[in-house]
């Protein structure tokens, strides 16, 4: 049986990780573009300001934005079908809140999405990636703001209409759970607010963004029947630390939270875990006349999620989640390794996952973000010799053709994350690398921008063109 003839093999980015030209033909500020870097024991620090005199690494990235003609040639090379990328709020609307988008703006992307269709590969676009109008959080204190549903509306009308003919395939909103959960700042643009608790603050902004999602969902299905509207989960996922009741009873709490999302954006209400989960968190949600009739009618066509680890659920663990580095600090399985940057492995937990999100909701999936982030060597002759990558992505690949073939699950493709290399979205760090092709980028802004095929590249394309049988 194997994968479906039409498999979306692919890669993802998102702009403010890859595009850089962070004020480069008009376009304004996002929140990232104003973030120092971090590591895996230090967390990213936002400034409220572009300052003199800090190196922030998403000015640059690593320059799709002045390499897209030659990365676009490589990821066709590798035979991609799908590239997922994100389209920049703050290149068509520079603060985010303006009537007339930036023409400029706009024409880079239809530049982008003419190289794909020369290639034959279909883009998968991220309406929004972490990546809110740095002038939105000031001004508006992001998505906490009512307002933000508004813009994001016109934002989405104008590419929507722009680009009916260029694109198919569109999530709403990159990792819509970590705004609760993990980072409202880089997912929500919002922050804490005196007198009102962060679970006020981070549920009530998650109410905002369903209610722009369903609107958007809305939209596209009336206008566009040639749209496939997709959420995206981000891969925050439990395994019980023991066998323990009391863990097994923390392991549910913990992924219904998650599911709290997917609940929202493919059933579209607040059923009984959702109202009992603001309850237990002391949440008085504020809705307004409208909203829970557009959000039974935004409701998306399939699922995407990122899946990358899963974290262990103890009852003895604070339940309040707790970001380390690009993880979540939990109990360590001992049955795990964890990456260098502290996510434990778990492929055979994707299968779980796989299916348990198709049972709840029968609607298709979409594996968006998998993959390594490691350290890479660049050798005297330009090779990076990335076994322990291809060992990764073999044994991920593998449980998900399980998934389908054992199981059942409709998967509609797979984009790893980071298919050319990029900055790191939890650390910035550029020595995290995800990609199979290699940039020659230091965590200081040194190097050259080259860029270099890795083994893992040669790999993949042997997977694609095998579509998947061939994983050696
Ligand atoms: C996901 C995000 O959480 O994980 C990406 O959607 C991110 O933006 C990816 O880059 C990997 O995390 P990190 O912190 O290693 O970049």
């Amino acid at each position: 049986m194997g994968f479906r003839k039409d498999f979306l093999w692919g890669g993802a980015t998102a702009a403010n990780q890859y595009e850089g030209a962070w004020n480069e033909g008009g376009k304004g500020p996002s929140i990232f573009d104003a973030a120092l870097a971090g590591s895996a024991s230090k967390a990213r620090e936002y400034h409220s300001e572009i300052k003199k005199g800090y190196y922030y690494p998403n000015h640059t990235a690593t320059d799709f934005y002045h390499h897209y003609k030659e990365d676009i040639a490589l990821m066709a090379e590798m035979g991609f079908k799908v590239f997922r990328m994100s389209i920049a709020w703050s290149r068509i609307f520079p603060h985010g809140d303006e009537e007339t988008p930036n023409e400029e703006g706009l024409k880079f992307y239809d530049n982008v999405f003419d190289e794909c269709k020369k290639y034959g590969i279909e883009p998968l676009v991220t309406i929004l990636h972490y990546e809110t109008p740095l002038y939105l959080a000031n001004h508006y204190n992001g998505w906490y703001s009512r307002k933000l549903i508004d813009f994001y509306y016109h934002f989405c009308e104008v590419i929507f209409e722009r680009y009916q003919n260029k694109v198919k395939y569109w999530l709403t909103f990159n990792e819509i759970n970590c705004i609760a959960i993990g980072n409202p700042y880089m997912a929500g643009a919002c922050r804490p607010v005196e007198g009102v608790s962060m679970n006020q603050l981070t549920y009530q902004a998650a109410h905002h963004q369903f209610v722009a999602s369903a609107k958007a969902v809305k939209l596209a299905h009336e206008k566009y029947p040639q749209f496939q509207m997709g959420m995206m989960l981000g891969g925050l996922f439990f395994i019980p630390d023991s066998c323990r009741p009391e863990d097994m009873l923390k392991f549910q709490e913990l992924n219904y939270q998650q599911f709290y999302f997917c609940d929202l954006q493919c059933r579209g209400y607040y059923n009984n875990h959702a109202k009992a989960l603001l309850k237990q968190k002391g949440v008085g949600l504020k809705m307004e006349e409208g909203d829970e009739e557009v959000l039974k009618e935004g409701t998306v066509d399939f699922i995407s999620f990122s899946y990358y680890m899963t974290i262990n659920a103890s009852e003895e663990d604070n339940p309040e989640l707790k970001l380390a580095g690009s993880g979540i600090a939990s109990k360590k399985n001992p049955y795990l390794i964890a990456t260098d940057w502290g996510m434990e492995i778990n492929p055979k937990g994707l299968r779980y996952f796989l299916n348990e999100l198709y049972d709840r909701y029968q609607l298709p999936l979409f594996v968006v973000e998998n993959g390594l982030g490691a350290v890479d060597t660049l050798t005297e002759d330009g090779k990076v010799h990335d076994d322990y990558r291809i060992d990764y992505l073999r044994r991920h690949i593998q449980v998900m053709k399980d998934a389908v073939d054992l199981d059942g699950i409709d998967l509609m493709g797979y984009t790893s994350w980071g298919c050319i290399d990029l900055i790191s979205a939890g650390t910035g760090e550029m020595k995290k690398r995800y990609g199979y092709v290699y940039v020659d980028r230091d965590d200081l802004g040194n190097g050259t921008l080259k860029r270099y095929r890795k083994d893992s590249f040669y790999w993949y394309k042997k997977v694609i063109a095998t579509n998947g049988e061939d994983l050696d």
